[in-house]
């Protein structure tokens, strides 16, 4: 009687919990459906952004009316016979965006254009909402979607445009208001004043900000605090291919330039087993017995993620016309091994000034001899934790990725190993000198 009882709450628990699924499901495509209401606020700025038949429009009062085509801009007060490029209108305004995937210490190297200073708008990993809004738990998330979604969150974010962005934070922002902005605290300028404003007791906030209380943000003043600051970048681990954020180089708008982090996929795996235990359930208990289980599901994704990496370092390191001059590939273990060094350069390569804000954040930051093992921490003796995960990581593990991954590592400058003591043997490097530009 009592299993009876049991298994039938079960079942209504399972047929609950499917419901909210699929209200939830549905809620996203609603939002996602043709003809969205505008904005009340809009007074006739207006942009249509119109690629594959994903129709949105949005207000951009910062900039004029402009039509956007999946490759190119197009004045809409023009015809298209008249369409010129317009001419450059960047001012000398830097935009950066570094491009990165999971643990390979993109955090870290992001902090280098955080801690710029006053004259740096930096987010971090805004993309978090677009890939949350859009995600479907049965793995049909709409791949094409999705990087049209990333480019026009970027062009807008660029341009100081949070619009874009509100409609994919749940729950929405009120009045452009929100308390759940992921991890706001590691986007420093959203935490100091004017944006930061004063903390309220009785409001929860999500993310908070790292050394003071913020009130929630508002994301009108976070758009006036970006049009005065005189670069931007973005730090994201999210975009699949470089060759999708063209139109970036090709608006006017925007002087771009791309930084590529890479980092050895055997180091990479090695802290995701870490960080993402559960995930990779199968791999670590197998790999405890020195046995690879077939775990096809976790090869398939690491095949998929290599290539993502390796085919957009192929497309930037080809040099094509259109990317000439702004992309930039950094190996983390160099950035690790040669912080200052590696850091001036990416200045030099982003025509940013190098400030003295950065160069102490270095000094302080790359030396501390505390291990800190915190998931997404920044500090830490870096040159010191560049080969830990060679300590502890299986061979059979390394061999896996060696298999997977072999061409974007031959291609990085990555070592194979061929024994276990190869692996285990610090003094023998696994990073052969390269230069990439
Ligand atoms: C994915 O999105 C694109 C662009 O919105 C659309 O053209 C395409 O039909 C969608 N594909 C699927 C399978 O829904
Ligand atoms: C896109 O939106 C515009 C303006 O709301 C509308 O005129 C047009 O028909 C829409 N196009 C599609 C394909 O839904
Ligand atoms: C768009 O075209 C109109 C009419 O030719 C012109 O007045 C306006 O300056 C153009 N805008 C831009 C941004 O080129
Ligand atoms: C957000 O900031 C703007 C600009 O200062 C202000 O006008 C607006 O009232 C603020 N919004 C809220 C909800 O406080
Ligand atoms: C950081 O690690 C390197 C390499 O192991 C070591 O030489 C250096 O002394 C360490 N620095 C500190 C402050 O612990
Ligand atoms: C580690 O490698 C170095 C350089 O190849 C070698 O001299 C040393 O004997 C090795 N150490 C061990 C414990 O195998």
């Amino acid at each position: 009687m009592r299993t009876k009882t049991i298994i039938c709450f079960v079942f209504l628990l399972s047929v609950f919990i499917i419901v909210k699924e699929n209200k939830l499901i549905s809620k996203v495509s609603d939002k996602l459906s043709p003809n969205p209401q505008p904005p009340p606020e809009a007074d006739g700025h207006w942009i249509r952004f119109r690629q594959n038949g994903f129709n949105m429009t949005l207000s951009n009062p910062a900039e004029p009316l402009y039509e956007y085509s999946s490759q190119r801009l197009v004045n809409t007060t023009k015809s298209d016979k008249e369409y010129l490029p317009p001419p450059s209108k960047a001012n000398g305004r830097k935009h950066v965006l570094l491009l990165a995937t999971t643990r390979t210490g993109s955090s870290f190297v992001g902090e280098i254009f955080n801690q710029h200073g006053a004259n740096m708008f930096y987010l971090f990993e805004p993309l978090w909402h677009v890939e949350h809004g859009l995600f479907k738990e049965d793995g049909r998330t709409n791949m094409t979607l999705l990087a049209s979604s990333y480019l026009e969150v970027l062009r807008q974010l660029f341009l100081c445009d949070f619009s874009l962005l509100e409609s994919f934070i749940k729950p929405p922002p009120q009045d452009h208001v929100t308390t759940s902005l992921f991890r706001r605290g590691s986007s420093q300028p959203l935490c100091e004043d004017p944006v930061c404003t004063p903390y309220d007791k009785k409001v929860f906030e999500r993310f908070q900000c790292r050394n003071r209380r913020c009130g929630p943000l508002n994301f009108t003043l976070a758009s006036q605090s970006c049009l005065q600051r005189q670069h931007r970048a973005i730090k994201s681990v999210r975009v699949r291919q470089l060759e999708t954020l063209r139109p970036l180089v090709e608006d006017p708008r925007l002087d771009i330039k791309f930084i590529q982090l890479v980092r050895d996929p055997r180091a990479v795996l090695a802290s995701r087993l870490v960080a993402f235990p559960f995930k990779y359930k199968n791999w670590k208990d197998g790999a405890t017995d020195s046995e690879i289980p077939d775990d096809q599901e976790e090869e398939k994704k690491l095949i998929v993620n290599c290539d993502n990496i390796r085919m957009s370092a192929e497309t930037g390191l080809k040099r094509p016309a259109w990317l000439h001059g702004r992309y930039m590939l950094v190996r983390y273990e160099d950035f690790a091994l040669f912080p200052m060094q590696k850091a001036a350069e990416m200045y030099q390569f982003t025509g940013i000034p190098f400030t003295s804000e950065v160069k102490n954040w270095i000094l302080k930051n790359t030396h501390a001899s505390s291990k800190v093992n915190v998931i997404y921490s920044t500090k830490k003796n870096s040159s010191q934790q560049m080969d830990m995960w060679r300590v502890t990581f299986p061979f059979k593990l390394a061999q896996v990725v060696q298999k997977v991954c072999g061409s974007a590592m031959t291609m990085f400058g990555y070592k194979f190993v061929e024994s276990e003591e190869m692996l285990r043997n610090l003094s023998i490097s696994l990073i052969e000198e390269r230069t990439f530009l």
